[in-house]
């Protein structure tokens, strides 16, 4: 559906040029929730921008739909431009125009649709979003929630085929933010329409998306399934962002190795593994012991999981292992390459604090 071919993007700053988007490969698939996360600066707003050529690459080419549109102009750009919705953090509505009103102006722009269609066509958008009774309210009469649905309303008013979302939920409390997600998986669904969805909250791409990019400092760093990347961590931008979406700060992420004078591993059961009570038996049938070191349960989007950090000591360790691994439960081995190959320890990895619950 969307596709960006090494991409750069350079903006003219006080001392020289500054590299905002530095060499960015990404295909978005029809119909997925793609989530694109990074912290402030990464670039994030910029790539969403050239994907509707708000902004237009310093090198590299953009294909939608299958069609290159890199330097679109005119009726072509125009009618790009109504094939890709956006919403935006602030919502950006028109305060002198009512809620219906704001809906309508895309259609009015267009100048294809007469004043009954336009009406007939408001109404069916904010019957999706919920906002019947409020049509003729103005925006500061709504909540943040309200006015995002308005957004959203707005930006599909044209029919189209992408919806960019730019921080649609960072000014919203975490139960308006649920429900504007959940608005949004339900529009994806329904309609079909591919979404792209940009935030700094690993949590929004968590309940949300189906693949997700790591930007950092203008580049991917990390790109797959949410499930793989949240599990799975790998890069210390991603590593980061992950962390600040638990609890506890995600210490899970930051054990290395036990000092325990056992074998530390981390356990990821997704699926139906997730609730399966396989852990104390694999361990009667070893004859092996394990302590918990840190753990997190949740869900990614419909998918349950449980991830633990244990150590393992005891009779037959590698049993437990292969046991665990053929009972489809992933166990990796902490403390990197090393801790294939070494019992003990690595100096550098003893030295970090160990968070144990
Ligand atoms: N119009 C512009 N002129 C100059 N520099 C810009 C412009 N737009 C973005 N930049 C710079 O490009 C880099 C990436 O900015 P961008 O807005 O894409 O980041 P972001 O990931 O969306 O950040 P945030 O989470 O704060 O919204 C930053 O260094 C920013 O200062
Ligand atoms: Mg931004």
């Amino acid at each position: 559906m969307i596709r960006l071919e090494g991409i750069t993007k350079s903006f003219a700053g006080k001392d020289g040029s500054v590299a905002a988007l530095d060499g960015i490969d990404l295909t978005v698939a029809k119909g997925e929730i793609f989530g694109i996360i990074g912290s402030s600066g990464a670039g994030k707003s910029t790539l969403v921008r050239l994907i509707n050529l708000l902004e237009r690459p310093t090198s590299g080419e953009v294909f939608v739909g299958g069609a290159r549109v890199t330097d679109a102009k005119g009726e072509r750009l125009r009618e790009l431009r109504r094939s890709i919705g956006m919403v935006f953090q602030h919502f950006n509505l028109l305060s002198a125009r009512t809620v219906a009103s704001n809906v309508a102006y895309p259609l009015e722009l267009t100048g294809q649709y007469g004043k009954i269609e336009i009406a007939e066509r408001v109404a069916a958008l904010l019957a999706r979003v919920g906002l019947t009774e409020h049509a003729h309210k103005y925006p500061r009469q709504l909540s943040g929630g309200q006015k995002q649905r308005v957004g959203i309303a707005r930006a599909l008013a044209c029919e189209p085929q992408v919806l960019l979302c730019d921080e649609a939920t960072s000014a919203l409390d975490p139960q308006t933010t649920g429900s504007v997600l959940d608005l949004l998986r339900q529009i994806n669904r329904e309609l079909g329409v591919t979404i792209v969805l940009i935030t700094h909250e690993m949590d929004v791409i968590r309940r949300t998306c189906d693949r997700v990019a790591v930007l950092d400092r203008g580049r991917v760093v990390e790109e797959g399934p949410v499930t793989d990347v949240f599990l799975h961590p790998r890069h210390p931008a991603t590593l980061r962002l992950v962390r600040e979406a638990e609890p506890d700060g995600g210490s899970l992420d930051a054990i290395a190795v036990s000092d325990l004078g056992g074998r530390t591993v981390r356990l990821t059961f997704t699926g139906p593994t997730a609730h399966k009570p396989m852990l104390g038996r694999i361990a009667r049938e070893n004859l092996i012991d394990y302590s918990i070191l840190g753990g997190r349960i949740g869900h990614i989007r419909e998918t349950p999981y449980a991830q633990f950090v244990v150590s393992l000591s005891g009779r037959d360790v590698a049993g437990a292992i292969a046991g665990l691994r053929a009972s489809g439960v992933d166990v990796e081995l902490q403390g990197g390459a090393l801790a294939e190959s070494l019992p003990v320890v690595p100096p550098r990895l003893q030295e970090r604090p160990l968070h144990v619950v």
